[in-house]
């Protein structure tokens, strides 16, 4: 199955989308729209079947920034719009703040008909996918990513979870979002080290699927952090087309999804180790694409110049490239205790999302006095 693309139709009155990607999961198909002042734009939410009421899920950030324009847009689709605004940060990302979602669903009395609206980063996005998929055994949803890297990626796809103190992302569910909305805009609000925390994910592509995207982002680079819109929009683009396909030959992440988790066993043990919220999800991908990529060159997959090429390019994109300690006396120890709870693990073994060569990944085990030397000179 593939994602398609098409150019916007032009309009007279309003702003159209730039793109659509779709993402083909028969039944559960959906697009995705990625454009420019696509949030205030009632053309924006048309298709969108009608329906009693909605709920507006955000974050005390992102709140007073869109959450009045989402619901002057949607206006006139609901019975009644109600929001709820959660605590901001991946510390939050817990059973307490699901919480507060189901609360307000049954507070207003929601029914099963009711939608939610994801508006946020990927914090709000996957706890928000999750409520849906909970509440009432399963509500629609659509996902309004605001950050680059909720554009790139954890709108898309239907994974959803909240963290458990023991591992990241450990209880969850999969469920697809009914449409998923990028309006570029959004991004100019964002803090730089967001956008930094984004291009970590958009950089994965390339390595696991893409050469040639790596080679227009080591190009791009200064014109996605400068923000210029259509760098922003190629580049948002690009990663959903490659994530599209992907989710559309592996909904349930059994076999070809987990090569998109390239960088992230390394990386979710630097988020539980250190804490979450200490470093952010974009920063420890963005390392743990180096420790994953040093561990593939280690193993005789790739050679040392490209990995000095992709730390290059993760580096000037404002991202750390070493590991930090997560402890002072067995610090690789900690990392394989923290990467055994990981759900790529089988039976205790590690699987690492390797480079079988540039541009293609490959799932596999490695000897655990590797992965130590790994850690030993990846980290400060
Ligand atoms: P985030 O949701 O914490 O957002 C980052 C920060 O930016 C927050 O403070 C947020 O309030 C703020 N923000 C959001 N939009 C803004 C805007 N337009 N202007 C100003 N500030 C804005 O973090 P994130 O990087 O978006 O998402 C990280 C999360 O996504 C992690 O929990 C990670 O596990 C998850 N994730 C999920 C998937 C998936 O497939 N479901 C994939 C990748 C990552
Ligand atoms: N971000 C990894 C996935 O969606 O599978």
């Amino acid at each position: 199955m593939q994602a398609t693309t098409a150019s916007a139709t032009a309009s007279a009155t309003a702003p159209l989308p730039i793109a659509k990607v779709q993402i083909q999961l028969g039944e559960r198909s959906y697009p995705i729209l990625i454009g420019a002042r696509l949030l205030d734009n009632p053309a924006t939410w048309a298709a969108l079947p009608r329906a009693s009421a909605a709920l507006i899920v955000t974050n005390t950030t992102v709140a007073p920034l869109y959450a009045q324009r989402l619901r002057a847009a949607l206006g006139g689709r609901y019975g009644v719009i109600h929001a709820v605004v959660l605590p901001d940060g991946e510390e939050f990302k817990t059973w307490a703040t699901l919480n507060l979602i189901f609360d307000a669903l049954l507070e207003h009395g929601c029914d099963r008909k009711t939608v939610l609206f994801a508006l946020g980063g990927g914090v709000v996005g996957d706890m928000t996918g999750f409520a849906a998929a909970s509440y009432m055994r399963g509500v629609p949803f659509v996902q309004v990513p605001t950050t680059l890297l909720a554009q790139v990626d954890s709108s898309v796809g239907g994974k959803t979870a909240i963290n458990h103190p023991l591992g990241k992302n450990m209880i969850g569910a999969f469920h697809q979002p009914q449409l998923v909305v990028c309006d570029l805009d959004t991004l100019q609000t964002l803090p730089g080290c967001e956008l930094a925390a984004g291009l970590a994910e958009i950089i994965k592509y390339g390595p696991i699927a893409d050469m040639a995207f790596f080679g227009w982002l080591e190009a791009n680079l200064p014109a996605l952090l400068a923000r210029e819109p259509a760098a922003l929009a190629h580049a948002v683009q690009r990663s959903c087309e490659i994530k599209a396909r992907v989710v559309a030959q592996d909904e349930h992440d059994t076999s070809l999804r987990a090569m998109l988790n390239f960088g992230h066993t390394f990386g979710h043990a630097i988020e539980a180790g250190l804490g979450y919220g200490a470093w952010l999800h974009g920063e420890a991908v963005g390392c743990g694409m180096v420790m994953a990529a040093t561990l593939s060159q280690r193993l005789g997959l790739i050679d040392e110049a490209f990995v000095q090429r992709l730390t290059a390019l993760i580096r000037s994109a404002g991202l750390p490239v070493q590991g930090p300690k997560l402890a002072s006396t067995d610090n690789a120890g900690r990392y394989l205790e923290l990467m055994r709870v990981d759900k790529k693990a089988e039976a205790g073994e590690i699987k690492f999302v390797l480079l079988a060569s540039p541009g293609k990944a490959v799932l596999r085990g490695a000897p655990d006095p590797l992965v130590r030397a790994v850690v030993d000179a990846c980290c400060a």
